[in-house]
């Protein structure tokens, strides 16, 4: 364990990088093994009522071809997933209210017949939404703060309040869900002290999963002009975040391998112990640009489960056979 002030030193100091990678390494290794969950990604809508200034589903964005998946083809897709081997299925869409509380509930029970484990990542909604879908059987939630830097949080998301952002996380931990969250690396003005803040912050929430990447830009956002985030920057956050909490689930991010044509297998061996492959059918993948150069979008599901599973055993790894809950509870 760190301080916060060795967590900001590590950050500014790149002589000791080995270091810290085989050391999350280690702690990977140690506390959740060597086994790598797979978690098979539905990205089912791509519109949006936001206005993230990093993000290319944002509402102002008029020249992507908007979609939605309803409900009889998100199941069709889920099935062939869990045909492939995949556990755990991932619905993730923009803000986007067509999906009412009922229609997410009969998706959900839809899913959840297939004996998988379920996780969304929908966005901000009320308690008694969050309720409903997890009565309706939702293991877990995956809503990144993005940063806990309140002043940088309010640039970044005009339409968006952090004090709601909080509220969501606390309501989803209430609930029961295992909760993952996570921030982005790079954005215009962060700090390496906010970077420091958002690690400290995963502990304090005891968040079960943390998601981090680096911030692409995106062509057709207020942000094109602005530089990319860094690989090496965004790998130091996310091994400190492995050693800062042990036993959690930590993905090798989508992002990662964007910046890096082999940024998940060295996340891998730096302190991740989880890889979300897209599982939605080919037509829609490169409608769902959050960022520019995202990887596989001409890929279909069966060429990315082949794909990966070939990487992570090429490093001695092994994909996992059950559900992939955290902390090691099965
Ligand atoms: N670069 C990197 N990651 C991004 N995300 C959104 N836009 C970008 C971008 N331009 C991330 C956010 C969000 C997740 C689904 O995608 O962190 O939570
Ligand atoms: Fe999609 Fe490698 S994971 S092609």
């Amino acid at each position: 364990m760190f301080s916060r002030k060795e967590i900001i030193d590590i950050l500014n100091d790149d002589s000791k990088n080995d270091w810290l990678f085989s050391y999350a390494d280690k702690i990977r290794k140690e506390n959740v093994g060597n086994d790598v969950h797979l978690r098979g990604l539905i990205e089912f809508s791509n519109i949006c009522k936001n206005s993230c200034k990093y993000c290319g589903l944002r509402k102002e964005n008029t020249t992507i071809e908007r979609y939605r998946i309803e409900k009889d083809e998100i199941l069709e897709i889920a099935k062939n997933a869990v045909t492939m081997g995949y556990r755990t299925i991932v619905l993730q869409s923009g803000e986007d209210a067509f999906y009412s509380t009922d229609k997410m509930i009969e998706i959900i029970k839809g899913i959840k017949e297939f004996d998988v484990a379920l996780t969304l990542s929908i966005g901000e909604r009320s308690f008694e939404d969050y309720k409903a879908f997890r009565q309706a059987g939702a293991d877990r939630y995956l809503i990144r703060i993005e940063t806990t830097d309140r002043k940088l949080y309010e640039k970044m998301h005009p339409d968006m309040d952090f004090d709601n952002r909080i509220r969501c996380l606390e309501d989803l931990k209430k609930l029961g869900y295992e909760v993952g969250t996570g921030c982005l690396v790079g954005l215009p003005n962060q700090t390496i002290e906010s970077l420091a803040d958002d690690i400290l912050f995963f502990k304090e929430i005891e968040a079960d999963m943390v998601g981090i990447g680096p911030f692409i830009p995106h062509p057709q956002t207020p942000l094109k002009d602005k530089d990319k985030g860094s690989f090496t920057l965004a790998l130091k956050v996310m091994a400190l975040t492995r050693i800062m909490l042990p036993d959690i689930n930590i993905p090798a991010t989508t992002a990662m391998e964007t910046l890096n044509p082999n940024g998940r297998i060295i996340a891998l061996q730096s302190g991740a112990n989880v890889v979300m492959p897209n599982v939605t059918s080919t037509q829609y993948r490169a409608k769902y640009e959050i960022y520019p150069n995202k990887i596989c979008i001409n890929d279909k599901p069966e060429k990315c489960r082949g794909c990966i599973g070939a990487k992570i055993e090429s490093i001695g790894r092994k994909v996992a056979t059950n559900y992939g809950f955290s902390h090691n509870k099965e």
